[in-house]
C-alpha cells in the first residue's frame, strides 16, 4: 500500500522485515508502483534525500549528472542484461552489444537501410495511416485514444519496413508480448517468457515468408527460367527481361539489396531479427507515448487550448513543444537498465558519493534526470521552449541512442496533432493512474473546438 502523506524512503524502510527475500519483494513492489503512478514525486524525493538508492533488485540513479554519466559511458554501464532474452525472443539486434567492431558493423547497415532521408516518406505514411484510423471518429461518439495510440505506429511502421502485409492488431499484440519478455523481465519470469515465446513463434515464420518473395522480386532474386527445348534447339532463345530495382525501396528490400556486396552483406535470418526488432522497439513505445501526451494535455484544459491551435498551424513544430513538455510528465518508460561492468563511484567528491559494484544492474532514471532542479529550471511547471539536450533525453543512451529517435520526433507529435485538429478530446473513462503500457482502453471524445 502506498501512503502519499508519508515520505517513500520511511514507506521503504517499514516494508523491511526479518525476511530478506519478503523485505526485498515487499520493497520492490512499492518502488513498480510508486514508478507507474506518482514517478514525479517519488523521484523527487530520491534526488533529495538518497540520490543513489542500492535497491534490492537494482540501484535507483537519480540526479541529471549521475544518469547522463550511466548513459554515456557504455563501456562500464552495459546493455549485457538484455542479450539473453533478446537473443531467445527476437535474435541478433544492435541493442544487446557492448562498444566494438561487431557493433559498428551491424549498425553502419542498418544506417543504410533505415536511412534519416526517409522521413519525409515515413511521414506521409503516418498522414495515410492516421487519416484511415481517425476517418470513423465522430464528434461526442466515444473513441478508444488507445487503441487509436498503439494501431497508428504499427500501421505505420510495418509499412515502411516492407511487411505491410501483417495484420495491424496481431502486430500490436505480438510486439507487445515480444517487448515484455525481451526488454522488460527483469527476473525472466515464466509468465512473461511464455508469451514472448508464442508470439516470436508465429511472427517470425511470416517475416521469413514475406522477405524470401521480396528477394525473388529484387534483381538477381529469383533464378532466370530455363529455356523451352526448341528455342535453344534453334537458338532463339528470347532475352530475359530485366529486373529493375524498386524506385523507392522499404528497409527490408534495402538490406536484402545490400546482400550483394561482401562489405553490406547480413544473413537472411540476422534481417528478419532486425526488422523485427524495430517494430518492438516502435510499437510499444510509441503507443505509450501518444497516449501519455494526450491524457497529460487534457489533465490541463488551459495548455490544451493552446495545444490545439497549435496543430492547426502548418509546421509541426509548434505542436512539438507541447507534446515534449507533456512526455515530460509521463514518460513512456522511466530510463535505461544497464549492467555495471566494473567497480565505478558515481557522484565523485559530492555528499552522495558511492561506489556501484561490479555486477550490480542500474536503473538510469532520466523522468528523474528531466526532472532535476539542478539542470531543469522551474521543473514542475509545465514551460515550453526549455532546451532539448536536457529536458527531453527521452532517447538518449550513449552508443545506444535509439536508433528511431528523428522518425519518432516526427511520430509521436503528428499522431497527437492529427486527433487535436479533429477538435477538443474529452475523457469519458476515468482518467489512467498508472503511467505504464495501457492494457486497458481508454474512451474519449472529440467535442467540436
Ligand atoms: C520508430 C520508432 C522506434 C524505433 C525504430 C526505435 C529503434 C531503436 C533502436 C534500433 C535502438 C537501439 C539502438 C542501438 O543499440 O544502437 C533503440 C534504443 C532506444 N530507444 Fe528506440 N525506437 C523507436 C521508438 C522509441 C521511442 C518512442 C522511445 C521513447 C520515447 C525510444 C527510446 C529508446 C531508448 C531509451 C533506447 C536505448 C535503450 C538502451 O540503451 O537500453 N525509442 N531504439
Amino acid at each position: 500500500m502506498t501512503d502519499q502523506s508519508k515520505s517513500f524512503l520511511t514507506q521503504l524502510e517499514a516494508a523491511r522485515t526479518q525476511d530478506p527475500a519478503a523485505s526485498a519483494k515487499a520493497q520492490m513492489q512499492l518502488i513498480g508502483q510508486w514508478i507507474a503512478a506518482c514517478p514525479v514525486e517519488f523521484f523527487a524525493e530520491l534526488r533529495e534525500k538518497s540520490p543513489i538508492l542500492p535497491a534490492p533488485a537494482f540501484t535507483l540513479v537519480t540526479r541529471f549528472e549521475d544518469v547522463r554519466d550511466v548513459l554515456t559511458l557504455n563501456e562500464i554501464f552495459t546493455t549485457d542484461l538484455l542479450k539473453q532474452n533478446m537473443l531467445k525472443f527476437i535474435g541478433n539486434t544492435v541493442i544487446e552489444l557492448p562498444p566494438s567492431p561487431e557493433y559498428e558493423q551491424r549498425k553502419s547497415i542498418l544506417r543504410l537501410a533505415f536511412p534519416m532521408e526517409d522521413l519525409g516518406r515515413y511521414r506521409q505514411i503516418l498522414l495515410e495511416e492516421s487519416a484511415a484510423l481517425l476517418a470513423s471518429l465522430k464528434p461526442e461518439t466515444p473513441f478508444d485514444l488507445v487503441g487509436y495510440a498503439k494501431k497508428l505506429p504499427a500501421a505505420a511502421i510495418k509499412r515502411y519496413l516492407g511487411l505491410g502485409e501483417l495484420p495491424v492488431d496481431k502486430v500490436v499484440e505480438w510486439m507487445h508480448d515480444i517487448n515484455e519478455g525481451a526488454v522488460r523481465n527483469l527476473a525472466n519470469l515464466p509468465q512473461l517468457n511464455q508469451p514472448a515465446a508464442a508470439a516470436r513463434a508465429e511472427v517470425k515464420p511470416k517475416i521469413r515468408e514475406i522477405l524470401q518473395r521480396t528477394k525473388a522480386k529484387l534483381p538477381g532474386g529469383a533464378p532466370a527460367p530455363e529455356p523451352p527445348f526448341w528455342e535453344r534447339l534453334f537458338g532463339t532463345v528470347q532475352p530475359q527481361l530485366k529486373v529493375e530495382p524498386p524506385a523507392e525501396p522499404n528497409v527490408l528490400e534495402r538490406y536484402l539489396m545490400m546482400q550483394s556486396v561482401p562489405t553490406t552483406y547480413t544473413a537472411d535470418e540476422d534481417i528478419v531479427s532486425s526488422l523485427l526488432f524495430m517494430m518492438s522497439a516502435c510499437v510499444d513505445l510509441t503507443a505509450t507515448a501518444i497516449a501519455n501526451v494526450v491524457i497529460e494535455l487534457m489533465q490541463r484544459p488551459e495548455v490544451l487550448k493552446d495545444a490545439i491551435a497549435a496543430a492547426h498551424q502548418d509546421t509541426d513544430d509548434e505542436i512539438a513543444g507541447y507534446v515534449w513538455e507533456a512526455l515530460r510528465f509521463r514518460q513512456p518508460s522511466p530510463g535505461v537498465i544497464n549492467t555495471c561492468s566494473q567497480d565505478y563511484t558515481l557522484a565523485q567528491g559530492t555528499e552522495f558519493e558511492q561506489t556501484v559494484k561490479a555486477g550490480t544492474l542500474v536503473l538510469a532514471c532520466s523522468i528523474s534526470a528531466m526532472h532535476d532542479p539542478s539542470a531543469i529550471e522551474a521543473p514542475t511547471e509545465f514551460k515550453l521552449g526549455r532546451p532539448r539536450h536536457l529536458a527531453y533525453t527521452f532517447f538518449e543512451s550513449g552508443l545506444h541512442t535509439c536508433h528511431g529517435k528523428y522518425f519518432s520526433m516526427v511520430q509521436i507529435p503528428l499522431a497527437v496533432k492529427q486527433l487535436l485538429r479533429l477538435g477538443v478530446p474529452q475523457a469519458v473513462d476515468a482518467f489512467p493512474i498508472s503511467q505504464g503500457y495501457p492494457e486497458q482502453a481508454f474512451q474519449i471524445k472529440i467535442a467540436r473546438s
